[in-house]
C-alpha cells in the first residue's frame, strides 16, 4: 500500500481508532486499520454483518462487528438478521447455531478449526446412553454443543438463561449437559437436582478460589465478577457471578472503581475500552479458538465466502426446536 493510500486509510478509520484508543497503541493501529477498511467494504458489497462474542479482540469487537453480544444475545439476534451473509467471529457452535436459525442465509465462520472444550466433550451418542439411564427425565443442553447434541435434547440454554430454563421446566431432577461447573451453579441456585456431565471451559476451569483471594489481596476493594463456567468455590469468592454480557451490564450500570472479570481475557480490554473511569485489574486467561478469529481471517472470509457452516437437515430440524423452545422462555 502507497503511503498516501495508508494516509486516506488512516484517515477514514479514525473514528473507529477513537473506540479502542485506550486499549490498543498507536503503532499497532495502520496493520488493523487496512483490514479494517478492507472488511468494511466487503460487508457493503457482500451485503453481510458480522456477529461478534464479546470474547473476540477489541479491533474486531469495537470495529468491524454489527452486533456483539453473549450467546444468548447472538443467538437472538441472529434470528433478526436482515443481510444476505452472516459472518461468525466466535467460535464453530456459535455459528452453527445461526445457521440452525437461519437456514437460508449463508453463515461463514472464519476459521472452520475454532472449537470449544465443552462442546468437543460429549457426543450424541453419549446422550442417548444418559437418556437410557435416567428414562423420562428431561435434558437441558448448554448452546456450547454441537448440533447433533442439541438434535437428542429437549432444551437449550446459555449461561445467560440456565436458571430461568430449568425452573420453567417444573420438574425436581434434569440432565444438564455438559458443562459440570455450570450445572453445580445452577443447582445451587435453583434447588433442582442436576445430573450433570464432565465436560468444562479450558479456560474458566483454571481460576482457582485460592487466585481470586490472591487477587483481593493484591487489590484492596476489587469487585470479583466471575462466569458460571467457573467451579463452584471461584463462583464462592465472587461478589457476582453471570453470563458475559450481565458481567459486562454490571460494569455499566454499577461503573465500580477496580474490578476484575474472572473470564476469557479479551472481555475485560473490550469493557474497558468503553470504560476509561474503571480500574480493570487483569488476569489473563485466553481461549485458544476464540483467538484463531483474526481480522485477515474475517477479511479473507468475506473475499472468498469460505467457511460456509452447513448443517445436516435432519439433525437440523431438531436442534432448532430445542433452540428456539429456549427463546421462548
Ligand atoms: P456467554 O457469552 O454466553 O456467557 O458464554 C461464555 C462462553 O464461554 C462462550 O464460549
Ligand atoms: Fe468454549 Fe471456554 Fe472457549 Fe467459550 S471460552 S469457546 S466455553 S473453551
Amino acid at each position: 500500500m502507497s503511503s498516501a493510500a495508508l494516509s486516506e486509510t488512516l484517515a477514514r478509520t479514525a473514528p473507529l481508532y477513537e473506540r479502542v484508543a485506550k486499549v490498543i497503541p498507536p503503532v499497532e493501529w495502520p496493520v488493523f486499520a487496512r483490514d479494517i477498511d478492507a472488511i468494511l467494504e466487503l460487508k457493503r458489497a457482500r451485503n453481510a454483518v458480522i456477529l461478534a462474542h464479546n470474547y473476540q479482540t477489541p479491533e474486531i469487537f469495537h470495529c468491524v462487528a454489527d452486533i456483539v453480544g453473549d450467546s444468548l444475545a447472538l443467538a437472538r439476534e441472529a434470528m433478526k438478521v436482515d443481510a444476505d451473509v452472516i459472518v461468525l467471529a466466535g467460535v464453530h457452535f456459535m455459528a452453527e447455531t445461526a445457521k440452525l436459525l437461519n437456514p437460508a442465509k449463508t453463515v461463514l465462520i472464519p476459521d472452520m478449526q475454532a472449537g470449544c472444550s465443552l462442546a468437543s466433550s460429549i457426543a450424541a451418542a453419549d446422550l442417548r446412553l444418559l437418556r437410557q439411564r435416567y428414562p423420562g427425565v428431561p435434558v437441558v443442553t448448554y448452546v456450547n454443543t454441537s448440533a447433533a447434541v442439541k438434535a437428542e435434547s429437549d432444551i437449550c440454554c446459555t449461561s445467560g438463561n440456565a436458571r430461568k430454563v430449568i425452573e420453567s421446566l417444573g420438574v425436581p431432577e434434569v440432565i444438564m449437559l455438559p458443562d459440570e461447573y455450570l450445572a453445580q451453579n445452577v443447582a445451587a441456585e435453583t434447588g433442582v437436582k442436576i445430573i450433570s456431565w464432565a465436560g468444562h471451559c479450558e479456560v474458566h476451569e483454571r481460576f482457582t478460589a485460592a487466585e481470586i483471594r490472591g487477587l483481593r489481596a493484591a487489590h484492596p476493594g476489587v469487585v470479583v465478577l466471575a462466569h458460571p463456567e467457573c467451579p463452584p468455590e471461584v463462583v464462592a469468592e465472587a461478589d457476582f457471578a453471570g453470563s458475559t454480557a450481565a458481567m459486562a451490564g454490571y460494569v455499566d450500570t454499577k461503573r465500580p472503581a477496580r474490578v476484575v472479570l474472572v473470564t476469557e481475557c479479551s472481555m475485560s480490554d473490550n469493557v474497558a475500552a468503553a470504560h476509561p473511569e474503571v480500574e480493570f485489574v487483569r488476569p489473563c486467561n485466553l481461549c485458544p479458538h476464540m483467538k484463531r478469529i483474526t481480522l485477515p481471517k474475517i477479511r479473507r472470509a468475506l473475499e472468498t465466502m469460505r467457511h460456509a457452516v452447513e448443517v445436516d437437515p435432519a439433525v437440523a430440524a431438531k436442534a432448532r426446536r430445542a433452540i428456539e423452545r429456549m427463546l421462548t422462555v
